[in-house]
Protein backbone atom coordinates (compact mmCIF):
# COMPACT_ATOMS: atom_id res chain seq x y z
CA UNK A 1 0.00 0.00 0.00
CA UNK A 2 2.92 2.46 0.92
CA UNK A 3 4.95 1.44 -2.27
CA UNK A 4 5.92 4.17 -4.49
CA UNK A 5 8.66 4.86 -7.48
CA UNK A 6 10.87 7.88 -7.18
CA UNK A 7 13.31 8.80 -10.14
CA UNK A 8 12.53 5.15 -11.46
CA UNK A 9 13.73 3.39 -8.19
CA UNK A 10 11.23 1.41 -6.24
CA UNK A 11 10.85 2.21 -2.32
CA UNK A 12 8.96 -0.37 -0.30
CA UNK A 13 7.72 2.98 1.60
CA UNK A 14 8.17 6.27 1.45
CA UNK A 15 9.47 6.72 5.12
CA UNK A 16 13.15 7.65 5.30
CA UNK A 17 15.98 7.98 7.28
CA UNK A 18 17.59 11.53 7.02
CA UNK A 19 21.28 12.50 6.52
CA UNK A 20 23.24 12.72 9.59
CA UNK A 21 21.37 10.90 12.54
CA UNK A 22 22.53 6.61 12.60
CA UNK A 23 24.48 7.26 8.94
CA UNK A 24 27.92 6.92 10.55
CA UNK A 25 29.09 3.19 10.50
CA UNK A 26 27.47 -0.02 8.53
CA UNK A 27 25.49 -1.61 11.87
CA UNK A 28 23.77 1.69 12.74
CA UNK A 29 22.57 2.03 8.74
CA UNK A 30 21.30 -1.68 9.21
CA UNK A 31 19.38 -1.02 12.62
CA UNK A 32 17.10 1.84 11.00
CA UNK A 33 17.26 -1.04 7.71
CA UNK A 34 15.53 -2.87 10.69
CA UNK A 35 13.27 -0.61 11.93
CA UNK A 36 11.13 -0.12 8.69
CA UNK A 37 12.87 2.60 6.52
CA UNK A 38 12.39 2.67 3.03
CA UNK A 39 15.44 4.24 2.57
CA UNK A 40 18.60 5.45 4.11
CA UNK A 41 20.38 8.44 3.73
CA UNK A 42 24.18 8.21 4.97
CA UNK A 43 26.15 10.90 6.90
CA UNK A 44 27.24 13.24 4.56
CA UNK A 45 31.08 11.88 3.29
CA UNK A 46 33.69 14.55 1.59
CA UNK A 47 36.94 13.57 -0.50
CA UNK A 48 38.59 13.76 2.73
CA UNK A 49 38.40 12.96 7.12
CA UNK A 50 36.98 15.63 8.84
CA UNK A 51 37.53 15.47 12.70
CA UNK A 52 34.49 18.14 13.08
CA UNK A 53 33.92 20.06 15.90
CA UNK A 54 34.63 19.71 19.20
CA UNK A 55 31.81 19.02 21.99
CA UNK A 56 29.81 20.20 22.71
CA UNK A 57 27.88 19.66 19.05
CA UNK A 58 24.74 19.43 19.83
CA UNK A 59 22.27 21.00 22.47
CA UNK A 60 18.70 20.04 22.99
CA UNK A 61 16.44 23.65 23.12
CA UNK A 62 12.38 23.94 22.71
CA UNK A 63 10.95 21.96 20.07
CA UNK A 64 14.16 20.40 18.60
CA UNK A 65 17.50 20.78 18.81
CA UNK A 66 20.42 22.72 17.22
CA UNK A 67 23.63 20.88 15.90
CA UNK A 68 27.19 21.58 14.79
CA UNK A 69 28.92 18.49 14.32
CA UNK A 70 31.11 19.99 11.78
CA UNK A 71 30.67 17.46 9.60
CA UNK A 72 33.05 14.63 10.92
CA UNK A 73 33.44 11.89 8.30
CA UNK A 74 36.17 9.45 7.57
CA UNK A 75 36.33 10.32 3.71
CA UNK A 76 34.48 8.79 1.20
CA UNK A 77 36.83 5.89 0.22
CA UNK A 78 37.20 4.62 4.45
CA UNK A 79 33.61 5.50 4.15
CA UNK A 80 32.23 3.43 1.53
CA UNK A 81 33.72 -0.16 3.71
CA UNK A 82 30.85 1.15 6.16
CA UNK A 83 28.28 0.56 3.60
CA UNK A 84 30.30 -2.23 1.42
CA UNK A 85 29.54 -4.60 4.16
CA UNK A 86 25.75 -3.91 4.65
CA UNK A 87 25.15 -3.83 0.62
CA UNK A 88 23.73 -7.60 0.12
CA UNK A 89 21.69 -6.87 3.53
CA UNK A 90 20.08 -4.31 2.26
CA UNK A 91 19.15 -5.85 -1.36
CA UNK A 92 18.00 -8.82 0.58
CA UNK A 93 15.38 -6.52 2.83
CA UNK A 94 14.38 -3.83 -0.10
CA UNK A 95 16.19 -0.83 1.76
CA UNK A 96 17.76 1.64 -0.57
CA UNK A 97 20.83 3.67 0.13
CA UNK A 98 21.20 7.16 -0.58
CA UNK A 99 24.78 8.71 -0.13
CA UNK A 100 25.05 12.11 1.09
CA UNK A 101 27.92 13.99 -0.18
CA UNK A 102 29.79 17.33 0.25
CA UNK A 103 32.22 19.28 -1.34
CA UNK A 104 33.90 22.73 -1.92
CA UNK A 105 33.37 22.59 -5.35
CA UNK A 106 31.71 21.35 -8.48
CA UNK A 107 35.02 19.34 -9.26
CA UNK A 108 34.96 17.90 -5.51
CA UNK A 109 31.50 17.11 -5.65
CA UNK A 110 32.20 15.04 -8.84
CA UNK A 111 34.92 13.17 -7.67
CA UNK A 112 33.06 11.95 -4.10
CA UNK A 113 29.79 11.07 -6.34
CA UNK A 114 31.92 8.54 -8.59
CA UNK A 115 33.73 6.99 -5.47
CA UNK A 116 29.92 6.83 -3.97
CA UNK A 117 28.28 5.88 -7.24
CA UNK A 118 28.76 2.22 -6.80
CA UNK A 119 27.64 1.65 -3.54
CA UNK A 120 24.67 3.31 -3.19
CA UNK A 121 21.41 3.63 -5.04
CA UNK A 122 20.80 7.47 -5.14
CA UNK A 123 23.25 10.01 -4.50
CA UNK A 124 22.27 13.65 -2.12
CA UNK A 125 23.89 16.61 -2.73
CA UNK A 126 24.31 18.03 1.03
CA UNK A 127 23.99 22.28 -0.83
CA UNK A 128 22.90 23.25 2.71
CA UNK A 129 24.35 22.61 6.03
CA UNK A 130 24.21 26.38 7.71
CA UNK A 131 27.99 26.25 8.95
CA UNK A 132 29.73 24.06 7.26
CA UNK A 133 32.08 27.02 6.61
CA UNK A 134 33.70 28.83 4.05
CA UNK A 135 32.71 27.73 0.19
CA UNK A 136 30.53 24.69 1.61
CA UNK A 137 27.01 23.43 2.60
CA UNK A 138 24.54 26.71 2.47
CA UNK A 139 27.56 29.05 0.86
CA UNK A 140 26.49 26.74 -2.22
CA UNK A 141 23.06 26.24 -1.49
CA UNK A 142 21.98 29.97 -1.28
CA UNK A 143 23.45 31.02 -4.67
CA UNK A 144 21.39 29.29 -7.42
CA UNK A 145 24.73 29.62 -10.19
CA UNK A 146 26.84 27.49 -7.85
CA UNK A 147 23.77 25.34 -6.92
CA UNK A 148 23.22 25.07 -10.95
CA UNK A 149 27.07 23.97 -11.52
CA UNK A 150 27.56 22.06 -8.72
CA UNK A 151 24.44 19.58 -9.98
CA UNK A 152 25.38 19.90 -13.56
CA UNK A 153 28.99 18.52 -12.80
CA UNK A 154 27.17 15.67 -10.69
CA UNK A 155 25.29 15.05 -13.11
CA UNK A 156 28.12 14.42 -15.94
CA UNK A 157 30.08 12.28 -13.84
CA UNK A 158 27.69 9.82 -12.48
CA UNK A 159 24.13 7.63 -13.83
CA UNK A 160 22.17 7.49 -10.94
CA UNK A 161 19.54 9.49 -9.84
CA UNK A 162 20.99 13.02 -8.40
CA UNK A 163 18.80 14.57 -5.12
CA UNK A 164 19.72 17.99 -4.48
CA UNK A 165 19.06 18.86 -0.41
CA UNK A 166 18.15 22.66 -0.11
CA UNK A 167 18.48 25.38 2.70
CA UNK A 168 15.15 26.85 4.13
CA UNK A 169 17.69 29.80 4.88
CA UNK A 170 17.20 31.95 1.05
CA UNK A 171 15.46 34.99 0.15
CA UNK A 172 13.27 32.46 -2.05
CA UNK A 173 13.84 28.69 -2.51
CA UNK A 174 11.63 28.81 -5.87
CA UNK A 175 14.93 30.17 -7.27
CA UNK A 176 17.21 27.26 -6.15
CA UNK A 177 14.76 24.46 -6.54
CA UNK A 178 14.69 26.03 -10.16
CA UNK A 179 18.63 26.14 -10.88
CA UNK A 180 19.01 23.09 -9.62
CA UNK A 181 16.61 21.08 -11.67
CA UNK A 182 18.24 22.87 -14.47
CA UNK A 183 21.34 21.89 -13.43
CA UNK A 184 19.82 18.31 -13.96
CA UNK A 185 18.63 17.37 -10.44
CA UNK A 186 16.45 14.27 -10.19
CA UNK A 187 14.58 15.34 -6.88
CA UNK A 188 15.30 17.61 -4.29
CA UNK A 189 15.36 17.19 -0.92
CA UNK A 190 13.50 19.97 1.17
CA UNK A 191 14.81 21.56 4.05
CA UNK A 192 17.88 21.43 5.93
CA UNK A 193 18.61 22.99 9.18
CA UNK A 194 17.08 26.32 9.79
CA UNK A 195 19.15 29.03 10.82
CA UNK A 196 21.75 28.69 12.62
CA UNK A 197 20.51 29.70 16.35
CA UNK A 198 22.43 30.21 18.99
CA UNK A 199 22.19 29.27 23.04
CA UNK A 200 23.98 31.00 25.66
CA UNK A 201 24.28 29.65 29.02
CA UNK A 202 23.86 32.50 31.33
CA UNK A 203 26.21 30.67 34.09
CA UNK A 204 28.96 30.35 32.34
CA UNK A 205 27.73 33.86 30.09
CA UNK A 206 29.15 31.97 26.96
CA UNK A 207 27.61 30.04 23.69
CA UNK A 208 27.35 26.51 24.20
CA UNK A 209 27.75 25.06 21.03
CA UNK A 210 31.59 24.87 20.18
CA UNK A 211 30.70 26.48 16.96
CA UNK A 212 29.30 29.11 19.17
CA UNK A 213 26.05 28.33 15.76
CA UNK A 214 24.17 25.45 15.12
CA UNK A 215 21.39 24.47 12.72
CA UNK A 216 18.19 23.97 14.33
CA UNK A 217 16.18 20.46 13.88
CA UNK A 218 12.71 18.93 15.48
CA UNK A 219 9.11 19.63 15.87
CA UNK A 220 9.39 23.32 15.97
CA UNK A 221 10.69 24.06 12.01
CA UNK A 222 7.82 21.77 10.90
CA UNK A 223 5.92 24.67 9.52
CA UNK A 224 8.79 26.03 7.96
CA UNK A 225 9.58 23.40 5.79
CA UNK A 226 5.72 22.41 4.81
CA UNK A 227 5.78 26.58 3.13
CA UNK A 228 9.50 25.14 1.47
CA UNK A 229 8.05 22.14 -0.26
CA UNK A 230 4.65 23.95 -0.77
CA UNK A 231 7.03 26.68 -2.77
CA UNK A 232 9.13 24.16 -4.27
CA UNK A 233 6.28 21.85 -5.43
CA UNK A 234 4.23 24.94 -7.47
CA UNK A 235 7.81 25.63 -9.40
CA UNK A 236 9.30 22.42 -10.13
CA UNK A 237 7.96 18.75 -11.63
CA UNK A 238 10.59 16.57 -10.19
CA UNK A 239 9.78 14.50 -6.56
CA UNK A 240 10.32 16.33 -3.14
CA UNK A 241 11.55 14.33 -0.06
CA UNK A 242 10.31 16.21 3.13
CA UNK A 243 11.69 16.83 5.78
CA UNK A 244 12.02 18.94 9.26
CA UNK A 245 10.42 18.11 12.12
CA UNK A 246 8.46 14.97 11.20
CA UNK A 247 7.41 12.68 14.21
CA UNK A 248 3.77 11.01 13.28
CA UNK A 249 2.17 9.60 10.14
CA UNK A 250 -0.13 13.02 10.63
CA UNK A 251 3.11 15.11 9.99
CA UNK A 252 4.35 12.84 6.96
CA UNK A 253 0.45 13.46 5.88
CA UNK A 254 0.86 17.57 5.97
CA UNK A 255 3.99 17.23 4.00
CA UNK A 256 2.57 15.00 1.10
CA UNK A 257 -0.54 16.89 1.07
CA UNK A 258 2.18 19.97 0.08
CA UNK A 259 3.78 18.38 -2.47
CA UNK A 260 6.29 15.89 -1.01
CA UNK A 261 6.46 12.11 -2.49
CA UNK A 262 8.69 10.76 0.45
CA UNK A 263 9.43 12.14 3.89
CA UNK A 264 12.67 11.24 6.18
CA UNK A 265 13.03 10.96 9.79
CA UNK A 266 15.91 12.56 11.85
CA UNK A 267 15.49 14.16 15.11
CA UNK A 268 12.24 12.47 15.26
CA UNK A 269 13.84 9.17 16.22
CA UNK A 270 14.80 11.18 19.99
CA UNK A 271 11.23 11.13 20.44
CA UNK A 272 9.86 7.94 19.38
CA UNK A 273 12.83 5.84 19.32
CA UNK A 274 14.04 3.82 16.00
CA UNK A 275 10.43 2.17 15.68
CA UNK A 276 9.42 5.29 14.20
CA UNK A 277 9.91 4.27 10.73
CA UNK A 278 7.07 1.66 11.69
CA UNK A 279 5.44 3.88 13.55
CA UNK A 280 4.66 6.40 10.70
CA UNK A 281 4.23 4.09 8.10
CA UNK A 282 1.25 2.53 10.28
CA UNK A 283 -0.03 5.54 10.92
CA UNK A 284 0.07 7.11 7.16
CA UNK A 285 -1.71 3.82 6.13
CA UNK A 286 -4.34 4.35 8.62
CA UNK A 287 -4.89 7.49 7.21
CA UNK A 288 -5.04 6.40 3.15
CA UNK A 289 -7.63 3.50 4.79
CA UNK A 290 -9.99 5.85 7.06
CA UNK A 291 -10.07 8.39 4.29
CA UNK A 292 -10.25 5.67 1.45
CA UNK A 293 -7.35 7.36 -0.44
CA UNK A 294 -4.18 6.09 -2.13
CA UNK A 295 -0.92 8.02 -1.64
CA UNK A 296 -0.57 9.27 -5.12
CA UNK A 297 -4.22 10.73 -4.20
CA UNK A 298 -2.78 13.11 -1.71
CA UNK A 299 0.91 14.02 -3.11
CA UNK A 300 0.18 18.15 -3.22
CA UNK A 301 -2.99 18.43 -2.88
CA UNK A 302 -3.32 21.11 -0.69
CA UNK A 303 -2.42 23.01 -3.85
CA UNK A 304 -6.08 22.69 -5.06
CA UNK A 305 -6.85 24.77 -2.26
C1 LIG B 1 26.28 18.98 9.51
C2 LIG B 1 25.08 19.61 9.78
C3 LIG B 1 24.13 19.72 8.78
O1 LIG B 1 22.92 20.33 8.98
C4 LIG B 1 24.41 19.23 7.54
O2 LIG B 1 23.54 19.36 6.53
C5 LIG B 1 25.59 18.60 7.29
C6 LIG B 1 26.52 18.48 8.28
C7 LIG B 1 27.36 18.87 10.50
O3 LIG B 1 27.54 19.76 11.32
O4 LIG B 1 28.12 17.89 10.42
Amino acid sequence: MLKINICGIDFKNPVFLAAGIMGETGGALKRIANSGAGALCTKSVGIEKRIGHRNPTMIEVEGGFLNAMGLPNPGVKEYIKEIYEIKDYLKRNGVKLIGSIYGKNPQEFSKVAEIMEPYVDLIELNISCPHAGEGYGAQIGQDPNLSNRVVSSVRESVDIPIIAKLTPNVADIKEIAKAVVEGGADAITAINTLGPGMVIDIKTKKPILSNKFGGMSGKAIKPIAIRNIYDIYSVVDVPIIGVGGITTGEDAIEFMLAGASAIQVGTGIYYRGYDIFYKICGEIEEYLIENNLKLKDIIGRAHEF
